[in-house]
């Protein structure tokens, strides 16, 4: 630094949120060879039809700069999946944007959007990402609480409403929701789209976990409910989505958002000068993956709730308290029974001394007391990787 200067090196914004727990958790599972039920990335080998489109797309040269909002095919086939998955007739000209990953979608439909003095509603406990999110964004994040029930993580209607003002920009959901492992009801999400409507205010809805929801109707494909499938919110929701989840690609960093024309050409330009585009080739792997048949959307969420009733009463027996997820593949549960004085503690001694990795449950609140008697597991994972784990947590003592 130049002597006697004041000047701080880092931006208030960059000061002002700390770096990744969830990544870091995975950094140090690593260094102790703890098994890791932390992060959320599959630890198998992605399907081997979808890399073999993307080999082929590099051999074909898919190597230079694609159009900045994304490949025509790739935006078309998202188009005709959206309409089969989500009976939504989008645009893929002027109603689309291919990002890298859903973390560039979401970040760029907020800076697309929100202005200084903004207010953003978030429900807490929130996927970790949303508070940096506002922060590089210039939103004021209003948090409404997720409180746990007996029928799972619920919100009190009066204080969702409580939440919403002149000032209220936009609303970030995240349904299926991590980390909590809630589906938003029909019921709850007409509340939430009339608040928006009456509000003038937009809805950021993370759809990445919208393939994995357990228990549903067989005979009913459309069982996830989009927020812009509810009467008018089609012109006021920004859906941000990805390849991540749904094809077990999480390093491949393709995501979409689909928002209405005028929004679009606003995330458009954000995105064109944040990273130019995603990568060309693994986007014609994802027109591929995209046109897959509904079986493998079906195998996929079989499998999933196969591993959600592996772990959970596996949990149950080695002393945690934790609910059934309804989505997503993450299971918060609670840790009071084995006496730490709060989750990172806990967690630095399931690292270090029983050999899992999980995610303290603080990452989630903005006032760690929240969730310090909790931590987050996540099922994405082997059945080996699991029985390992749970192998492990049976050596855990209840204090
Ligand atoms: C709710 C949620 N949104 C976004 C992401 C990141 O997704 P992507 O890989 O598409 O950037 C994750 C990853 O765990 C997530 O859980």
């Amino acid at each position: 630094m130049h002597p006697g200067s004041s000047k701080s090196r880092i931006s208030r914004k960059a000061g002002s949120f700390t770096e990744s727990v969830i990544r870091e958790m995975s950094r140090e599972a690593v260094k102790h060879q703890a098994v890791n039920l932390g992060q959320g990335f599959p630890d198998w080998a992605a399907p081997e039809d979808i890399k073999q489109k993307a080999i082929e797309a590099i051999a074909a040269d898919h190597n230079q700069y694609a159009v900045t909002w994304g490949v025509k095919e790739f935006r078309d086939a998202i188009a005709r999946k959206t309409m089969w998955y989500l009976g939504l007739d989008i645009d893929p000209e002027s109603e689309i944007t291919v990002t890298c990953g859903s973390t560039e979608g979401m970040i760029a439909a907020m800076l697309a959007t929100v202005d200084p003095l903004d207010e953003v509603v978030v429900f807490e406990p929130f996927y970790e990402n949303y508070a940096p999110d506002a922060i590089l964004s210039d939103a004021t994040p209003r948090h409404v609480p997720l409180y746990r029930t007996e029928n799972g993580f619920v919100f009190d209607r009066e204080q969702l409403r409580a939440a919403f003002n002149e000032r209220t920009k936009a609303i970030i959901i995240c349904n299926p929701n991590n980390p909590t492992g809630k589906v938003f009801t029909r019921d709850e999400m007409e509340f939430i789209a009339d608040l928006c409507k009456e509000f003038d205010a937009l809805c950021f809805t993370d759809e990445i976990y919208e393939h994995i929801i357990y228990d549903i109707d067989e005979n009913d494909p459309l069982s996830h409910i989009c927020m812009a499938n509810l009467p008018g919110m089609r012109e006021r929701t920004v859906v941000v989505n990805s390849l991540s989840k749904t094809y077990s690609v999480t390093g491949w960093r393709v995501g979409y958002c689909i928002a209405p024309p005028d929004i679009t050409s606003a995330i458009r330009k954000v995105h064109d000068f944040l990273t130019v585009g995603a990568a060309n080739a693994l986007q014609h792997a994802g027109a591929y993956a995209m046109g897959l048949p509904p079986s493998y959307y079906s195998e996929l969420q079989h499998e999933y709730q196969r591993k959600r009733d592996l772990l959970v009463p596996a949990l149950r027996n080695a002393g945690f308290k934790c609910d059934t997820p309804e989505g997503a593949y993450y299971v918060m549960a609670d840790i009071s029974a084995f006496g730490f004085a709060d989750d990172v503690q806990f967690t630095k001694n399931l690292i270090q001394n029983i050999g899992v990795a999980v995610v303290p449950g603080s990452s989630f609140y903005r006032d760690p007391a929240m969730g310090s008697q909790i931590v987050r597991f996540c099922f994405c994972k082997k059945d080996e990787t699991l029985e390992a784990a749970i192998e492990r947590l049976s050596k855990l003592t209840a204090g």
